[in-house]
């Protein structure tokens, strides 16, 4: 079995996966109500709340899966891209687990964690298929050519879609994480009751920060009494408007490079109206798309291991 550990942002998670992508056990301990008073994810709060976290995390995982650490091949960890601070409390404790046991320990990409979420039983997707991942932090279009092997075809050139979701919700005065709050309320409002723009950008990158100002104005015309009432409706149109430029690009990329598979991952593939509007795209299942160390063991399986003890030597990275 493989062990994951991820602490790249403020989900303290432990899981055990065997090499045939079976899920033994899948832990996540949110921060997030740590972090709603700052309306956002504070660096050192996290890392500080990661380090008394983690031990509990990974000793809950084991015995989830009615695992001890005698049953482990070998250590999955997140180094990076992600808060710095944050990634170096697991990379610490993937070391001194690996190191005690004697242990390979594995470095892995958040992102391709991300993309490996598709690949857990019991419904493994195959590549060749195209990638939409959207998460906090990123938004890019993948041509995942093998397990190993993808290409970047366009990524956003300033916010990512669910940084968007998130500032969305901060203008609409919802509470943080706002994506799934925008969700929620968009759900009771009409999706065509504002024209939001969506940006149009050469290639197939993408940009949201113009969505984000167009929000900004329509709020700030509105009174207190006025945005209390008109608060459904401007979620579902800006829910509207960001899935509108994601699933356009995700369609002018499948017939760009002539693939009939798509797939979408990261904690905005956990979207209704992305998913509803991608009918014929596979999703990874709501649990696996925001972060987890499910999806990190999974990514293990493809990655070149690092043998004991040379993995002492490693290093997190914020980003590529
Ligand atoms: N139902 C939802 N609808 C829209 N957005 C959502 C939903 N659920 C979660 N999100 C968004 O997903 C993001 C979190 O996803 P994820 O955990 O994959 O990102 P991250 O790890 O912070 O960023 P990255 O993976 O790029 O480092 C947040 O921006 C959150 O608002
Ligand atoms: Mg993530």
């Amino acid at each position: 079995m493989i062990l994951g550990i991820e602490t790249s942002c403020d989900e303290t998670a432990a899981a055990l996966v065997t090499d045939e992508g079976e899920i033994r056990a899948n832990v996540v301990s949110s921060q997030a109500d740590l972090h709603a008073r700052y309306g956002g994810v504070v660096p050192e709060v996290a890392s500080r709340r990661h380090l008394e976290l983690v031990t509990p995390v990974i000793r809950e995982a084991l015995a989830e899966a009615g695992a001890t650490l005698a049953d482990v091949d070998r250590i999955a960890v997140t180094q990076g891209p992600g808060l710095i601070g944050a990634l170096l409390v697991g990379l610490a404790a993937a070391k001194a687990i690996a190191w005690s046991r004697r242990l390979p320990l594995v470095p892995v990409d958040h992102l391709d964690g991300h993309v490996a979420s598709l690949y857990l039983q019991p419904d493994p997707l195959e590549p060749p298929f195209l990638c939409l991942l959207a998460s906090g932090g990123h938004t890019m279009l993948l041509d995942v050519h093998s397990h190993t092997e993808r290409e970047l075809l366009g990524s956003t050139l300033d916010d990512a879609a669910g940084e968007a979701f998130d500032k969305g919700a901060r203008l609409l005065g919802l509470g943080y994480p706002g994506g799934r709050e925008i969700d929620r309320l968009a759900s009771d409002g009409d999706p065509a009751a504002y024209d939001f723009p969506v940006a149009r950008v050469p290639g197939l990158d993408f940009s949201f920060s113009g969505l984000k100002t167009a929000l900004l104005y329509a709020v700030r015309d509105l009174a207190e009494e006025e945005l209390e009432a008109r608060r459904a409706d401007l979620a579902a149109s800006y829910q509207a408007a960001i899935v509108r430029a994601l699933v356009e690009r995700v369609r002018e990329a499948a017939e760009r490079i002539g693939r009939d598979r798509i797939a979408i991952v990261g904690g905005v593939a956990a979207n209704s109206a992305l998913r509803a509007a991608l009918p014929e795209a596979t999703a990874a299942p709501l649990a696996l798309c925001t972060d987890n160390a499910a999806m990190i063991a999974s990514a293990a399986r493809w990655t070149e291991e690092v043998p004991y003890p040379r993995y002492l030597a490693l290093d997190a990275y914020a980003s590529r």
